[in-house]
């Protein structure tokens, strides 16, 4: 038996998916202990979005521990942060003119999530939060309570509450349904006798990552925003996953012509999976911070800067982000043969697709297929039954064309043998 069922909690997961002892890592290959190697389209649930061991970042970080630069600080003034930040600023906010601060939190995406909803009651003295169907936050309470996932709410072992889950507009027939139920849930606000409220905020990922591969639908998400500030909610957007550039530009939202009062970010904020999470707010809702207010060991990790700093450097021109259209075409392209089998679904945008299935034990198949075939997938959605594509932006061409060669040939496989 080895240390880890000997020892490791039954909370383990992703092992059980890939049962090998990964020891190395190059860009989107992992290799295991026995030299076998995987392409990786699970990049860290969405933290690699810049590969594994990236070259620049490396380096970065070999040099800054090399010269004893400060690793640990809380939330002092060094050096690294200082750079991080300017960087941020200069590529990311300024040219958007976006006139958010930067808060700094512990470093997961569920800390950056539960200071957004601490935030939003502190500024408008309201408890309530509408989140959406699918939608997937994290797992600390707060976080927890907007993740509709009922296997992980399922387990606070405490209720849930001050949130609400209303029908998320993603593209396609939904998107007019869901319209409508904005329009009532407008007319309850308005009603003063409807029973209903306003919210503190509404909480809303652009593209519903674990939830599916589901992506809003541009009127509808218009609609949200217009909504939020006519009943004096905040509009915040999660971008934990769906962010740093995976849709084919940094924010998933740069295309939707909205205006968010705090955006979420972690994953692959830092690089190169050293951890790190940060709120965009803005100004006015920052004033309602006291200082340490919201507090935390690890807020922003100084090797997480070094690296995450480099990352910024890939969006100071548009190179990357056209590979990542050009690349997002490519896996269109190639997961068309099976958008045309019967109760499949293939949806997507930039590096992130998804291929529904329609049934979770299906997907458990290809998944374990793909594994054995060299090719890292995971699953998500209701009842797990999408398969979800999340490569490093980086993946050379002939390692996606690989991948997903593998992962048609698997389902095609894998569905003919259940008819
Ligand atoms: C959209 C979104 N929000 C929040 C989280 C939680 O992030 P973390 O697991 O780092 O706490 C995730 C994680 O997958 C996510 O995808």
């Amino acid at each position: 038996m080895s240390i880890f069922e000997q020892r490791e909690s039954e909370i383990r997961a992703y092992c059980r998916v890939y049962p090998v002892v990964f020891d190395t890592a190059v860009n989107a290959r992992q290799t295991d202990e026995q030299g076998k190697e995987y392409i990786d389209f699970f990049a860290g649930a969405g933290v690699l979005n810049f590969g594994h061991n990236n070259e620049r970042m490396k380096q970065a970080v070999i040099d800054y521990l090399q010269r004893n630069g400060v690793t640990h600080s809380l939330d002092m003034h060094t050096s690294a942060k200082r750079r991080f930040m300017e960087r941020f600023h200069q590529v990311i906010l300024e040219p958007r003119n976006m006139p958010h601060k930067m808060q700094f939190m512990g470093p997961t995406g569920t800390n950056a999530v539960e200071a957004a909803l601490k935030l939003a009651r502190r500024v408008t003295g309201r408890h309530e939060v509408v989140a959406f169907q699918h939608g997937f936050h994290g797992m600390t309470l707060g976080a927890l309570a907007c993740t509709a996932n009922q296997y992980f709410r399922g387990a606070a072992g405490v209720p849930l509450t001050h949130v609400s889950h209303t029908a998320f507009g993603a593209q396609g027939k939904a998107a007019e349904q869901a319209l409508q139920v904005l329009e009532r849930l407008e007319d309850s606000y308005q009603d003063g006798s409807s029973g209903v409220r306003p919210p503190a905020a509404f909480m809303v990922e652009v593209v519903q990552a674990e939830g599916g591969v589901n992506i809003a639908d541009k009127a509808w998400l218009q609609r949200l925003a217009s909504l939020a500030k006519s009943v004096g909610a905040l509009l915040i957007v999660d971008d934990i996953q769906a962010g740093m550039g995976r849709t084919g530009s940094f924010f998933s939202f740069d295309d939707y012509g909205i205006d968010p009062d705090i955006v979420c970010l972690a994953k692959g904020l830092g690089g190169m999976g050293t951890p790190i999470a940060m709120n965009l707010i803005k100004p006015e809702l920052d004033k309602h911070w006291s200082p340490g207010e919201h507090t935390g060991t690890f807020r922003g990790q100084c090797l997480s800067f070094v690296a995450g700093c480099e990352a910024l450097s890939y969006f100071e021109d548009s190179h990357l982000m056209e590979e990542v259209q050009q690349k997002g075409a490519m896996m269109h392209a190639a997961l068309a043969p099976l958008a045309d089998l019967a109760g499949v679904e293939v949806r997507g945008k930039g590096m992130l697709y998804g291929v529904d299935v329609g049934l979770g034990e299906l997907a458990k198949t290809i998944v374990g297929r793909c594994f054995e075939a060299g090719l890292l997938v995971s699953a998500c959605g209701s009842g797990g039954r999408v398969i979800k594509l999340i490569p490093p932006l980086t993946t050379p061409e002939a390692d996606l064309r690989s991948g997903l060669e593998i992962l048609v040939e698997v389902t095609q496989n894998v569905l003919r043998e259940a008819v």
